[in-house]
């Protein structure tokens, strides 16, 4: 969490924007929005949940009789695929492009809703083909190609569920998502283009499959992407391209209960085992149309939108997969890295395709703002109507800087707080309503009920900083996590009985705008990835090396955190006095064989104690001073209170890699 000092710092801000007139007269979301939320919550939710399309409509809107685990819209039925496909062919939009996907190396290919909903009936029959029904669980381990996309809603047509799988992740990751979901079935890819090169998805599947890990996986389609050189297994593994060739593409969507499991999203949570966030039919879909309709401005005739997340990650289920499909909306998806072949890409990208609504994270924003505009001048990028930020909180500065340089300089800015487990946006301004503020994510979206308390649980009311709580069911919330429903209870409702405990510090202005201020547990926030601090501890005492580990996100200007590392290591391994480079690099690659790249720790300092309490709890918010470098805080509740001097001066006298 940010200290007061800043917190003070940033409800200094008094620059205001408010939208144009321009924009306001065109805007798709109208002030009224807040008005009718407010006086039937309900009504509202159930006039967004129609506009979907229903097999079978909905007499009743939300049971919260078993809180936490609700149920909305539960007697409905409707075919998440058929309403993000099929209805726009139906309604005579199939010839609008759904997706321009741009590879890495150049290549190109553009789909039609017609012809993506072809693809998508074809690998349906394929999946049907193979034994995949209803409730069977598949998981997914690919790069942004459209076949990811494909592949993710020929799942979902069949009311099987699917968990994608970051292709970042590392081989050990992969088998314990597969082994908690127990998946029949995973799609994968040879390999995805990278900085330049083919790098390799395969091996991991093969090596998390090895050995019996799995034994609920019964086959692995293979997406022929690079060309590059696999093992292959004949009884197991079958390409993508040979079964869809062979496959009709007639089907027939069914429609399946508003509360049949839709996917599994694995995330970090506080302890070491991630967990399956489980999101359900109806009320996901709802909330993510209404949210990318409304808090995007899309007008799907004109608009061609991007948001440069992974489908890895919820947001690239949300808003690249689900909710602009949902609303008939023609999006950019791009495999590579925004530096390949130069930092140039990403912008060549919005002048090549005229890109009017462009939704990335603030750790992407900073970098840019590193390199300093000249480079993105060379660019067109007079289409950009609309710009969204999303992931962690984006500071002023970054957010003037990518209003005025990537946008026009009156180019709305639309911050957007949500998470794994919301589903869908929950605060964001409204563009063509709100005066947004920079910094500020403005104010709960119109049928969202929020409240910052204090540690009581009580309204700390305007002008004051607390905890951020959700305090009435929302459609997208999730519905459990898989497997655990007492972890469910206990992660994020026991805290504050009757309400969601999101996990963040928040804080009000005068206004009543709200400020997001990070996370107040012991998850990370890297590049707007979330990591658990308990996960990489594991991860680093699973080495020989490491007696103990403690970890904790320190503040870094380019990724928001970064990962730092303090351990022990075992005298009788390596002596203290050994060659710290090489064990820390050791050590940040075991890491990121363990957990995947992401997790790698930007520092390891090897010290020769950690500060516990008596009760032998780690305090990391002392190491988290250390680690971002300034006065350590209270010591009192130390065991032994010497021990942060030790590891001070250890530090500073160049203790790290
Ligand atoms: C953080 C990503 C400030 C927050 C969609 C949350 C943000 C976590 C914002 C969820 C924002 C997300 N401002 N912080 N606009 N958006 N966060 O599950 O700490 O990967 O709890 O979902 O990201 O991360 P997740």
């Amino acid at each position: 969490m940010s200290s007061e000092n800043e917190i003070a710092n940033l409800l200094h801000e008094s620059r205001r924007f408010p939208p144009s007139a321009e924009f306001s007269k065109q805007a798709v979301a109208q002030p009224e929005l807040y008005e009718k939320a407010k006086s039937d919550r309900l009504a509202f939710w159930a006039a967004q949940a129609n506009n979907l399309h229903w097999h079978k409509p909905f007499t009743k809107t939300l049971d919260w009789s078993e809180a936490p685990f609700a149920k909305w819209f539960e007697d409905g039925e409707l075919n998440v695929s058929y309403n993000c496909l099929d209805r726009h062919v139906e309604s005579g939009a199939g010839d609008r492009v759904a997706l321009f996907f741009e590879g890495e190396p150049g290549d190109t290919k553009a789909f039609t809703y017609k012809e993506l909903l072809q693809e998508v009936k074809k690998a349906a029959n394929v999946l049907a083909n193979l034994g995949i029904q209803s409730g069977d669980r598949v998981a997914i381990y690919m790069p942004l190609i459209p076949e990811a996309i494909i592949a993710m809603h020929a799942v979902v047509r069949l009311g099987a569920v699917h968990s994608v799988v970051f292709g970042g992740f590392s081989a050990d990751s992969l088998a314990a998502r597969i082994q908690d979901a127990g998946a029949k079935l995973v799609i994968t890819a040879d390999g995805g283009f990278r900085k330049g090169k083919a790098s390799a998805l395969k091996p991991a599947v093969d090596s998390a499959l090895s050995d019996e890990k799995c034994p609920s996986v019964e086959h692995v389609l293979v997406v022929k992407r690079c060309g590059n050189e696999i093992d292959w297994d004949d009884n197991r593994d079958l390409w993508w391209h040979e079964q869809l060739d062979s496959a009709s593409s007639e089907h027939q969507s069914q429609g399946f209960n508003a509360e049949h499991p839709l996917f599994i999203l694995y995330t970090s949570g506080t302890t070491g085992k991630p967990k399956g966030i489980l999101h359900t039919t109806g009320g996901y879909l709802t909330q993510a149309a209404y949210t990318h309709k409304n808090v995007f401005d899309l007008h799907e005739t004109k608009d061609v939108y991007w948001c440069t997340a992974d489908i890895g990650w919820i947001t690239g289920h949300s808003y690249v997969a689900y909710g602009p499909m949902a609303n008939g909306a023609t999006q950019v998806i791009y495999e590579g890295t925004p530096d390949t072949p130069d930092w140039g890409r990403w912008w060549s990208i919005i002048e090549k395709y005229k890109v009017s609504i462009f939704y990335t994270a603030p750790t992407a924003i900073r970098s840019f703002m590193k390199l300093g505009r000249e480079m993105i001048n060379k660019f067109d990028l007079s289409s950009l109507r609309l710009l969204g930020s999303v992931g962690e909180p984006i500071n002023p500065e970054a957010w003037m800087w990518y209003r005025e340089v990537i946008g026009s300089g009156t180019t709305p800015i639309v911050d957007t707080w949500w998470q794994t487990e919301t589903g869908a946006i929950m605060i964001s301004p409204l563009p063509g309503v709100t005066a947004a503020k920079p910094g500020s994510a403005m104010l709960p979206l119109p049928g969202v009920s929020m409240e910052v308390v204090d540690d009581e649980g009580n309204a700390v009311g305007n002008g004051h900083g607390g905890l951020l709580t959700i305090t009435e069911p929302w459609p997208s919330m999730l519905r459990g996590i898989w497997g655990d429903p007492e972890r469910f209870k206990e992660t994020y409702w026991s805290r504050f009985p009757g309400r969601y405990f999101a996990g963040d510090g928040a804080k009000l202005d005068e206004d009543g705008d709200l400020w997001l201020l990070g996370r107040v547990d012991d998850v990370m926030n890297v590049s707007g990835h979330r990591l658990s601090t308990t996960e990489i501890e594991s991860a680093l005492v699973s080495h020989p090396y490491v007696a103990e580990a403690a970890v904790v996100g320190a503040k870094d200007e380019t990724t928001g955190q970064a990962v730092v590392a303090f351990v022990i290591l075992r005298a009788s391994q390596v002596s203290q006095t050994g060659d710290e480079e090489k064990v820390s690099k050791e050590l940040r690659d075991h890491v990121a064989k363990e957990i995947g790249p992401i997790a790698k720790p930007r520092t390891i300092f090897v010290v020769a104690e950690l500060p516990k309490t008596r009760s032998g709890k780690i305090m990391r918010r002392l190491l988290r001073d250390v680690a971002e470098d300034r006065p350590v805080g209270d010591v009192t509740t130390l065991a032994d209170t010497t021990v942060m001097d030790t590891i001070s001066s250890r530090v500073a006298s160049g203790a790290s890699d």
